[in-house]
């Protein structure tokens, strides 16, 4: 499907703490969440989490670090295939 480098990449990076087609574990939250719909956390808001890391401001998992080894290109999937599935969940 044409999300699937995001996929994968969102799976080799991201998925450990926002699990599973983004649906949050106890390491992070569900990325598919309205808080994080495109006028509240826009595009730039995941390539800075990925560079920069989070701090703490939403919930109660602690921060986010940055995560090492993810291109900006990387991130631009990645945000296609979780825009895709907050569609798909109906928040945008
Ligand atoms: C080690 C765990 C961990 C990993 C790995 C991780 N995140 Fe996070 N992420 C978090 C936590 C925890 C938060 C919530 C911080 C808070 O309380 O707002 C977060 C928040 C975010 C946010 C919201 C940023 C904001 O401005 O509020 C985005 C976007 C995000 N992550 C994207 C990603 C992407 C994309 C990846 C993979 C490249 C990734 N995360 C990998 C733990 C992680």
């Amino acid at each position: 499907m044409e999300f699937q480098v995001g996929e994968a990449k969102f799976t080799a990076n991201c998925v450990a703490c926002h699990g599973k087609q983004a649906a949050g574990t106890d390491q992070g939250p569900p990325l598919v969440h309205k808080i994080y719909e495109p006028n509240h956390h826009g595009d730039a808001a995941f390539q800075r989490a990925a560079a920069n890391g989070v701090k703490a401001h939403h919930w109660e998992f602690g921060n986010m670090p940055k995560i090492e080894g993810v291109t900006a290109d990387d991130v631009d999937q990645i945000v296609k295939y979780v825009r895709w599935l907050q569609r798909q969940a109906g928040i945008q």
